[in-house]
């Protein structure tokens, strides 16, 4: 039987445009990559949202009637900004139990081994799998829940689809329960695509990694010198692009089918959606939440909205 892998690769290179699925950045050299990417000046997000979580943490709890909650993580990734959220939220009084859900098994132990390095005395489940498949655990789960979707992961779904799976979200949620979204606004677009554009080239290193992935794994034969990192941000729709352009005319080989590419052709391989309150609102509404409230940074740079 053909891979998960294998069948999506084909399947984003046979389109026109080409394109290929950001969830499989994400293997053991892709999730050393993103952690550079996450300690680069240059990637802002993660710093304005721990501002976020720093300083307003307890107004966060303040809104939550219950005293014991599941905060349950999508996409938790390392936990490094989780630590201080369950920090803040336990110092609030609340008690939690913490679920942190994540594509990337190694993540998970790491998440696992420095969340409780910190918080020894925490209950922690880690789960691990794709988001559509470890969401369905949420509705066994019969404690009022806080679902934290962090990082502006939200923006890596394109337009309808984002709306898509904040429904698939929301249908996991009783009338109690909350998510906490984080979401990177709109700013001055300079700064957006340096977070992007790198001048080290760290994260024109983790694009390209998807093609080295499909070497290892897939036995594909790219030259990955023969490809570039091309980001590129549109300031009115706020959606950042990331491709790799094809240098050359080339062919490929993936398994056994040829993959033809003409000179600067581009397969596109993230985006990465910004906001204006009222985008994010909008989106929060087309899914159905009906409350909101947002929380944000000394420079409004980012947000987490609660809603529900
Ligand atoms: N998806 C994340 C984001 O949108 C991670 C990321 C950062 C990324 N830089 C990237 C994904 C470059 C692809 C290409 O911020």
């Amino acid at each position: 039987m053909q891979s998960p892998f294998l069948t999506d690769m084909l399947e984003g290179l046979n389109k026109t445009p080409k394109v290929l699925n950001s969830m499989y950045f994400y293997d053991k050299i892709g999730d050393t990559i993103f952690q550079e990417i996450m300690n680069m000046d240059a990637y802002y997000l993660p710093k304005v949202e721990l501002e976020i979580i720093q300083n307003q943490t307890a107004e966060i709890a303040n809104r939550l009637s219950s005293e014991e909650l599941d905060i349950i993580e999508l996409g938790a990734g390392d936990g490094v900004k989780t630590v201080a959220f369950l920090k803040n939220m336990i110092a609030a009084g609340k008690k939690v139990n913490y679920v942190p859900l994540d594509i990337s098994p190694d993540v998970l132990e790491i998440n696992k081994t420095n969340i409780l390095s910190q918080i020894p005395e925490l209950s922690i489940e880690p789960i691990a799998g794709d988001y559509f498949k470890t969401m369905a655990i949420l509705k066994d789960r019969k404690k009022p829940k806080l679902i934290l979707f962090l990082g502006s992961n939200i923006g890596n779904f394109k337009g309808q689809r984002g709306t898509d799976f904040l429904k698939l979200v929301k249908s996991h949620m009783t009338s109690e329960d909350h998510l906490l979204l984080g979401a990177d606004l709109k700013k001055d677009p300079k700064t957006v695509l340096r977070a992007y554009n790198d001048p080290e080239g760290i994260t024109a290193r983790f694009n390209l990694n998807l093609l080295s992935r499909m070497n290892r794994e897939l036995k594909a034969n790219f030259d990955i010198k023969k490809f570039e990192h091309y980001p590129y941000y549109d300031p009115i729709s706020g959606s950042c692009y990331s491709y790799l352009v094809s240098l050359e005319n080339q062919s490929v080989e993936i398994a056994d089918q040829t993959i033809l590419f003409s000179k600067n052709e581009c397969i596109h391989t993230e985006v990465s959606q910004k906001y204006s309150l009222n985008d994010l609102q909008e989106l929060c509404e087309s899914a159905g939440f009906e409350k909101f409230q947002t929380f944000l940074d000394q420079k409004q740079w980012f947000c987490l909205a609660l809603t529900q």
